[in-house]
């Protein structure tokens, strides 16, 4: 423990903390005025005192006059004119708050170790505490803070982040994130950082499609070169990150829960903790900065890092029109290719006919399931399959009777339009009784049903987000109370079926973030399954999320891109960076498509755990040109598997050399269908050629270990 977290102390008073992981040491002290500052971010030094010398080359203290502060966690209140991580107002109306160091902790949680560093507001009591736990072998630390009321009055919180991260004195840094559309998530956006404040948010009550709580920052970095510092947010709510550069070269990226909109009345004695806010540093590339995060939330995140199933859902065939007859139909050509689970998704219960009504209803609809779901779930388990649900729990439709009986249990305010999205309203889960239906309805279902898997929908942003019957002072608490009141629901539920894999969805990719993963095993990743476009979602997702966490379906050619015209193996190899799954309407497929789908699904349960648990490679993008390419290695170094991809080239066949990584370069490999033996180290330096010939051609290669 004491390697990963170490003290120093100049004078009693003034810590000096080394936060070390494998790879890298994270460094903050407390100045002369009591202020806890950051020191140093970066790659491990080999002496202690190199920190300090670290620090003395760039600007250090904190200068009054430019406004960005180096303080881990400023306050507002003084002069400092950069983004704060918390701003307050005191009973008697006093608006700045001030922050002294009085003292610190070494602690661990499950394990990890854990610094605790505790600052004081003198006089009104309000305490914060910085909170640093080590993630040595990913190279992460994460970080959240938690805000006391210490005081004997009520203090109304008006902005509360989760860490503000400054970075060591640099030229030319550049800002990576993820922003994109519904149907296009995940677009990777990489910009030179200009003087000023750059903002990457979501207002709409949950991730968005539009921007992702990840970020990366470095200075012209490739996948394997250069200095890059990377965090993601564990929150599934309004979130805003800052990226701050000022003309000083000061660089600070803050981030938490969006302060739009949102107080937090905090009485003497409560206290109010933010979410989550990981970061790291790569000393090369973004490729290992992926990695990091992608260990880490396999062993520290996901519920549980078990191989996902192959699963059918006839959502792009059948729509809302599910009935026993159609789906047993497909159920029986799902399995015979192979399919483990067999997921039923909107319109089963309710009067669900369309998007106009049902949502809140969440009892078997019987024109569609005569004699309930039963005789559908024992077919499915009798072609050896599992059995799993679509549900969309946060909504209504002003069309159920759940509404007709509740009609105040939604997000409004008096005297104004209730705005319907998709002809639907948000429930309000801040309010305690309606969690308590909500999660009584799910529990029913998992409890009379043998469900094993449930695809948790949220197809709508928030407006008129009020709350009349909140308690005084607390009505804009609902940003938050409400994500917390859907967390909530997730793990009573795990608690009471632990067999029941979950999967977050939001219109595609709009609940993708590191808080809802600790309750969901995966992400419907994009309504937009068309493979092309996959590749490029599939490229930014994976910078911030584990491939295993991205289900991907092979459909009909995608309406998205015009019904692109991708051939069954292109689809196929593309659903493959991640969870498969199958949304085709399998019952038309012509007995050879049928068989090549159950090859390629056959092939990839062979290499699943390769691909779900092992370490992935970006080695080609199709932002820099027509061919993709991604390589995995298993966990154990046994296995690599490469996937390439052209969309289209020019001049005959398109001919690359795949530089591979992430082996061992003194073992021998063997690529399947090649007598060849080849080291890792000529696999690496002298690389795999490639050629791929015609539109959306692609190739998968298996290199196995020899010895
Ligand atoms: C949006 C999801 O992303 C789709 O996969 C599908 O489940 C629909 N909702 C159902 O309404």
């Amino acid at each position: 423990m004491e390697s990963f977290i170490q003290i120093s102390e100049k004078e009693t008073d003034r810590p000096f903390w080394i936060l070390r992981t494998e790879h890298t040491a994270y460094v903050l002290e407390v100045d002369a005025q009591g202020w806890v500052q950051h020191v140093y971010w970066g790659p491990r030094l080999l002496l202690d005192s190199d920190y300090r010398v670290a620090v003395a080359s760039g600007p250090r203290v904190w200068e009054r006059p430019t406004g960005i502060s180096r303080e881990e966690f400023p306050a507002w209140g003084d002069p400092k004119y950069g983004e704060p991580c918390l701003k307050a107002t005191f009973a008697d109306r006093t608006r700045a708050v001030v922050l002294q160091y009085t003292g610190y902790e070494i602690t661990t949680e499950d394990d990890l170790p854990v610094l605790l560093v505790r600052l004081t507001d003198p006089h009104y009591g309000l305490e914060v505490h910085l909170h640093y736990r080590v993630i040595p072998e990913f190279d992460l630390i994460e970080r959240k803070a938690i805000i006391v009321n210490g005081g004997d009055q009520s203090v109304m919180l008006e902005h509360i982040l989760s860490a503000a991260w400054n970075f060591p004195l640099r030229e030319g840094y550049r800002l990576k994130t993820l922003g994109g559309m519904w149907g296009s998530e995940f677009q990777i956006q990489d910009i030179e950082l200009p003087i000023g404040q750059q903002v990457m948010e979501s207002r709409r009550g949950h991730t968005s499609h539009h921007a992702n709580p990840w970020f990366g920052l470095d200075c012209g970095a490739t996948e394997t070169h250069g200095e890059v510092w990377f965090g993601a947010l564990a929150y599934s709510g309004s979130w805003k990150f800052t990226a701050e550069r000022n003309a000083y070269g000061r660089v600070v990226v803050t981030g938490g829960v969006n302060d739009f909109d949102f107080t937090w009345k905090l009485d003497a004695g409560e206290s109010f903790e933010t979410p989550v806010f990981v970061g790291g540093f790569s000393a090369a590339g973004y490729g290992p900065a992926s990695r990091s995060l992608h260990g880490y939330e396999r062993a520290y995140v996901l519920p549980n890092a078990k191989p996902r199933p192959v699963l059918y859902n006839s959502w792009y065939v059948t729509t809302f029109d599910v009935n026993f007859e159609n789906q047993r139909d497909v159920a029986a050509v799902a399995a015979e290719m192979g399919v483990e689970y067999f997921v039923i998704d909107d319109g089963w219960f309710g009067k669900r006919k369309n998007d106009y009504a049902g949502l809140g209803d969440w009892t078997v609809d019987r024109d569609k399931f005569p004699d309930g779901l039963n005789p559908l779930i024992d077919y499915v388990h009798d072609l050896g399959m599992q059995f799993g649900l679509w549900v969309e729990p946060e909504m209504i439709n002003p069309d159920s009777d759940l509404y007709r009986a509740h009609p105040d249990w939604v997000f409004y305010f008096p005297n104004r339009p209730r705005t319907e999205l998709r002809h639907q309203l948000v429930l309000n889960m801040a309010r305690e009784d309606v969690r308590e239906h909500i999660f009584k309805a799910l529990d029913d279902l998992l409890t009379e049903y043998d469900i094993r898997f449930v695809k948790w929908d949220h197809n709508r942003s928030y407006s008129e987000v009020g709350w009349p019957e909140a308690p005084e002072g607390r009505d804009r608490e609902i940003w938050v109370r409400h994500i917390r009141g859907v967390y909530d629901i997730f793990r009573k539920l795990r608690a009471n079926h632990p067999d029941v894999i979950f999967e977050s969805c939001a219109g595609g990719g709009g609940r993708v973030d590191l808080g809802i993963m600790r309750y969901t095993e995966q992400f419907w990743g994009s309504d937009n399954t068309d493979s092309s476009d996959n590749l490029l979602m599939f490229e930014g997702f994976s910078m911030a999320y584990a491939p295993l966490t991205k289900m991907s379906w092979v459909t009909e050619p995608d309406h998205f891109s015009g019904q692109r015209p991708t051939p069954l193996a292109h689809r196929f190899l593309a659903g493959m960076l991640g969870s498969l799954g199958v949304g085709a309407e399998l019952t038309k497929w012509t007995p050879e498509q049928r068989a090549e789908g159950q090859r390629w699904i056959s092939l990839y349960k062979d290499i699943r755990e390769t691909v779900q648990l092992g370490d992935l490679y970006r080695l080609r993008s199709t932002r820099n040109g027509p061919l993709a390419a991604f390589q995995f290695v298993h966990p154990t170094g046994q296995e690599s598997v490469v996937f390439a991809f052209l969309d289209l080239a020019h001049f005959g066949p398109y001919r690359a050399c795949l530089l591979l990584q992430g082996l061992d370069p003194q073992a021998r490999y063997r690529i399947d269908g090649q007598d060849t033996v080849m080291s890792g180290a000529a696999l690496m330096q002298g690389g795999v050629q490639i050629t791929l010939n015609g539109v959306f051609a692609s190739q998968i290669i298996r290199i196995r270990r020899e010895d």
